[in-house]
């Protein structure tokens, strides 16, 4: 495959942090933007800046939204730590985010690489939501939208709601409703391809890059013990880059996904028609057109052992 342009819009948080490093090894990763999400805006921004001062690159970060859209802003800082990346201590960052909010350089980048940018987006969807606001082209100059977001099934932040998705529904809807072709890669698939202890030891006999990528790993394996009972870290927001690098570790049903914006014990869910209709059966029982593509499985082991593979290269 040929190097993916790749933005990222993203809040650090220990699967973002492996996201980043993941795209940076095998993309060409454009910049990273920030959002409120698994810490404050703030946090989240200098975890994006130090990862990438560990790893000495020096990719652009853009800040970008501290609330969301509508409804109150919640962080997920119980799983990630009170910075919102516990487990190491990272560098301090050896920079500060580029001058540009990210809502405009999102469009800017979409513009310069029309047809050609993949948007990972792998927090609450505020600032894709107010770049497709803003300028109405935005939607049309992007080669795909890849989201780690929503579920088919459970979800983790309430029963039935994936934590990106139900931290800004409104700016869920607006990204899914876009018109840009998207992937989705929901937390059904997600939650069931993570790393455990071996892994976390294959990265600890790594160099200084994967020791501090084992340790995050360590603390965040513990949360998901805490509450979740879970033997994995789910790797949720690097299972949606992945399938610019190998494109068969998942499968996929194009499907119509509407987010839930009312339901009193709904708010937040990705509601996908899964349904098997025939034309006629859809026209009878209001199945929308197909506008996502929707990742159903994953091959878990191959593709956590990709990744971790991944991180060793680092020294
Ligand atoms: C998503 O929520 C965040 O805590 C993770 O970083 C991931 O993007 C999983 O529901
Ligand atoms: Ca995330």
């Amino acid at each position: 495959m040929t190097r993916t342009k790749i933005l990222i819009d993203c809040d650090p948080g220990h699967d973002d942090a492996v996201a980043i490093l993941y795209a940076a090894r095998h993309c060409d990763l454009l910049g990273v933007t920030t959002t409120h999400g698994n810490n404050s805006l703030d946090n989240v921004t200098r975890n994006a800046l130090s990862v990438l001062t560990l790893a000495g690159l020096d990719t652009p970060v853009a800040k970008g939204c501290a609330d969301p859209i509508a409804g109150v802003r919640i962080h997920a800082g119980n799983g990630h730590g009170k910075t919102g990346l516990d487990g190491t201590t990272l560098p301090e960052p050896d920079r500060t985010p580029i001058d540009r909010h990210a809502v405009d350089f999102l469009i800017d980048t979409a513009q310069q690489h029309k047809d050609e940018l993949v948007l990972a987006v792998i927090g609450p969807a505020t600032n894709v939501a107010m770049a497709i606001k803003r300028e109405p082209r935005f939607a049309g100059w992007l080669r795909e939208i890849t989201v780690m977001g929503g579920s088919t099934g459970l979800g983790n932040i309430t029963p039935v709601a994936e934590f990106n998705c139900w931290a800004d529904p409104e700016a869920s809807g607006v990204m899914y409703g876009c018109g840009a072709p998207i992937r989705m890669v929901g937390y059904n698939v997600t939650s069931r391809t993570g790393t455990n202890e071996d892994d976390i030891q294959r990265l600890k006999g790594g160099g200084r890059i994967p020791s501090h990528v084992a340790d995050l790993l360590e603390f965040y394996l513990e949360r998901q013990r805490q509450f979740f009972g879970l033997n994995i870290a789910p790797m949720h927001d690097v299972c949606a880059i992945v399938p610019y690098v190998h494109d068969d570790m998942l499968t996929y049903h194009h499907c119509n996904v509407q987010v839930e914006l009312q339901g009193k014990f709904t708010r937040g869910m990705t509601v996908c028609d899964l349904r098997t209709l025939t034309e006629e059966g859809k026209a009878m029982r209001g199945s929308g057109d197909a506008n996502v593509l929707v990742a159903v499985e994953a091959d878990a082991p191959r593709l956590i052992s990709h990744v971790i593979d991944t991180i060793l290269s680092y020294s």
